[in-house]
């Protein structure tokens, strides 16, 4: 299997385009079945997420053709509505929203249980509990089966504000009899985004960004052309990549505002973080950092996506740092991988203390998850010497090009199919 090879301790310096948000668009792709009718979805990102909600697409005889790399045509008009058989559907967490969507269309659902990346246990317990109170008969045996003879509109309130669960009840909601409010509503970015996807199809959903969403449904949607909104994770992780390296990079076509906890974070850090219209400068160049603690919360708070990637930066500012994972349950396990490298981490339950060093040293390491990779090709970076990543397939999950997008900024990092000695190649000048 493919795995990156790095050359640490390089300041990366230069801009970066930021791609389309991959958690928008795992949303939205299976979001535009709704409408009977022809959809274009437009800054699409070129990921295996992606590919692999197509291939699950397909499966389900949808036609969906790309006009180009980041546009994809998706005509459902003579779709079914079970993908029980799917292997795709196993592969990955976002495919739990083909549920919302064929209960949403055909009041009827079978789906295979979604797969996706390893924090504990994942359960779908508050995406089902809104299907049952919207009149669904919900059974979970081998494969989810669903059905309704109605759908009707209702309040639900969330015990947590679950980015998948508040979605998944939109998405069965925009055709239902009726209003439905979802209290403790998620307000992440993609959520937003989804709604404004739906609304364009001529749905009525208002409140997304806020605690209650007010789902008044309609009889049909109609087809749109959207594009998605520029991800979040991605910028943050190519901001972190500056401050982590000492250098200064710019990001381009984001949205500030969205990176508000990250940037804010950096800035307490001591990093330099510059905003524009729809770009952000990083600059890591000259500062003196400083450890911090870091708290996970769901938006507006410090994204747990971007916990991997802060904790590299944690771990080479020389002090006591704190992270608390207050989302998932078990998101620290890379934390060995990280050790490594030469990282002092300390990990109980929720808590990581990080005693930060003066250097990380490059080795082998794993890439034990999507942000976890990224964490660790983050760590490579930075590190003296050669850090090979492996499990590169976590990170072509979720990040579109990354190779090449670091190697536009200066890093010296290459993609190897695992026949080469690393070092050799170093010595021999091939290497990165
Ligand atoms: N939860 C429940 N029951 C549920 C649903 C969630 O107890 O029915 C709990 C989870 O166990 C977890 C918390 O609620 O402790 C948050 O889960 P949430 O439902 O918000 O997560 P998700 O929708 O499964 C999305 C992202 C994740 C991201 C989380 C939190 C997608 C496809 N995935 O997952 O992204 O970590 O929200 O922001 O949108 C990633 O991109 O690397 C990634 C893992």
């Amino acid at each position: 299997m493919d795995r990156l090879i790095i050359q640490g301790q390089k300041a990366l310096c230069g801009n970066v385009d930021i791609s389309g948000c991959k958690n928008a668009a795992v949303a939205i792709l299976p979001a535009s079945l709704l409408a009977n009718d022809v959809v274009v979805l437009e800054n699409i990102p070129d990921i295996a997420d992606i590919k692999n909600q197509v291939r699950i697409m397909r499966e389900m005889d949808v036609d969906v053709e790309y006009l180009d790399r980041h546009t994809l045509k998706v005509d459902s008009r003579h779709m079914k509505n079970d993908c029980a058989n799917s292997e795709s559907v196993r592969k990955m967490r976002a495919s739990y929203y083909f549920l919302g969507v064929l209960l949403g269309r055909f009041k009827k659902a079978r789906v295979a249980f979604p797969g996706g990346c390893d924090f504990g246990v994942r359960p779908i317990d508050l995406h089902i509990k809104g299907f049952e109170a919207l009149g669904a008969t919900v059974t979970t045996k081998a494969v989810i089966e669903m059905q309704a003879d109605e759908l009707r509109g209702t309040n639900i309130f969330l015990d947590f504000a679950s980015v998948g669960a508040t979605i998944n009840i939109m998405l069965a909601a925009v055709m239902a009899e009726g209003t439905t409010v979802i209290e403790n509503a998620a307000k992440e970015p993609h959520v937003v985004d989804t709604a404004s996807f739906l609304n364009s199809m001529g749905a009525d959903v208002k409140g997304a960004g806020t605690d209650t969403i007010r789902i008044r449904g309609v009889k049909k949607l109609h087809g749109s052309t959207y594009a998605i909104i520029p991800d979040q994770i991605e910028t943050g992780t190519y901001m972190i990549s500056a401050a982590v390296t000492g250098g200064d990079v710019t990001v381009h076509n984001v949205i500030p505002r969205h990176m508000d906890s990250i940037s804010a974070k950096l800035r307490e850090i001591g990093v330099r973080v510059i905003e524009d219209d729809d770009s952000i400068r990083v600059i890591g160049k000259g500062c003196r950092l400083r450890p911090c603690k870091v708290k996970t919360l769901p938006y507006p708070g410090f994204p747990t996506d971007m916990q991997p990637q802060i904790m590299v930066l944690l771990a080479t500012i020389p002090g006591t740092s704190m992270i608390n994972e207050s989302v998932w349950d078990s998101r620290f396990k890379y934390v060995d991988q990280l050790r490594k490298l030469g990282a002092n981490i300390d990990v109980e339950s929720h808590l990581a203390i990080i005693e930060g060093v003066e250097k990380l040293v490059g080795t082998d390491v794993e890439a034990t998850d999507l942000r976890a990779g990224a964490a660790m090709v983050l760590a490579g970076l930075a590190a003296s010497g050669v850090t090979t990543v492996s499990n590169v397939n976590y990170i072509d999950r979720g990040y579109e090009n990354m190779v090449e997008k670091l190697q536009g900024i200066g890093a010296r990092i290459r993609r190897d199919s695992g026949r080469e000695d690393p070092q050799l190649s170093v010595i021999t000048g091939n290497a990165v």
